[in-house]
């Protein structure tokens, strides 16, 4: 696996494949690798020739600048798993190659309908950030397709926005999301919580599933099944930021009997760590 710092020895990388008609898949991520992280590459690889991924703490998307400071760094952990994986590029960009005449007045991209809803009310300007560094990214890889988890589903669909929205010559992979057994999604924050909290917080995805089976069941009362659902998670030590039903390819709110291509998403505090999570529901 080669590793490049710079945008210049990745875009010699990039042309000398393309000199040899390979194709390329891109995975940007920002450390602190873990199995989602490593079913992301394994995917791309499904979709190309070579895989890139992409390691940069984004200081642009944090609204915490806490969150920034605390976010774990684990490059040479992060270097064996990609090998291990069988990637072949890592780019690993530092603020200055992304951000060299700093943050304040580069340019950026706001993805309307985005902020005003779910993640982004409790995360102002985060999407920007996202939308802004993603597309810095997919001008520096070039890449033929692009993977992202299906556990940061609003950014999933922010980043579809902007690609339709921009005309951008990527294709966008949206790859499931990998669980612990207690049903808990993979996430960089999970090393925050102990044991007992890790069994606390599978209540988020187990709190989902009931909420598709009732949908499923035929229930339509949607403020009735998200009042239970949030004494649920209440109860389970959540601080509950929000739980709801939303259309899945807009994240417009759900209207019972007419949606029937449901996303059920929730985001709280365990123990102070922010935790996110989201399944599908497809009525009949
Ligand atoms: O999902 C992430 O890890 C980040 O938001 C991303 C897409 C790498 C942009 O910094």
């Amino acid at each position: 696996m080669q590793i490049v710092e710079s945008i210049l020895s990745l875009r010699g990388q990039i042309k000398t494949w393309r000199g040899e008609h390979q194709t390329i898949a891109f995975v940007p991520t920002m450390g602190n690798l873990h199995d989602g992280h490593i079913s992301l590459v394994k995917k791309a690889q499904t979709l190309a020739d070579k895989v890139v991924v992409s390691i940069f703490v984004n200081p642009l998307q944090f609204d915490d600048k806490q969150d920034l400071v605390n976010y774990p760094r684990t490059l040479q952990t992060d270097i064996k798993k990609l090998m291990q994986a069988g990637c072949n590029l890592l780019f690993t960009p530092n603020a200055e190659v992304m951000y060299p005449q700093g943050m304040d007045f580069h340019t950026f991209i706001h993805v309307p309908g985005m902020d005003d809803k779910l993640c982004g009310l409790e995360r102002p300007g985060h999407f920007d950030g996202v939308a802004t560094v993603v597309t810095k990214l997919f001008n520096m890889v070039q890449a033929d397709v692009a993977v992202f988890g299906e556990k940061d589903y609003q950014q999933l669909l922010l980043i579809r926005k902007l690609v339709s929205d921009l005309n951008l010559p990527v294709k966008i992979v949206g790859a499931s999301t990998v669980r612990e057994q207690n049903g808990l999604a993979m996430s960089s924050r999970n090393q925050h919580l102990t044991d007992e909290l890790k069994q606390q917080a599978a209540t988020l995805y187990l709190t989902l599933s009931q909420l598709k089976q009732q949908l499923e069941s035929g229930q339509q009362d949607y403020p009735a099944l998200l009042k239970q659902a949030e004494i649920k998670l209440t109860a389970a030590g959540f601080s509950l930021d929000y739980i709801d039903i939303r259309r899945a390819d807009d994240l417009q709110t759900a209207v019972p009997a007419v949606d029937k291509k449901l996303r059920l998403l929730a985001a709280g505090r365990l123990a102070n760590v922010r935790l996110i999570d989201n399944i599908a529901c497809n009525l009949a």
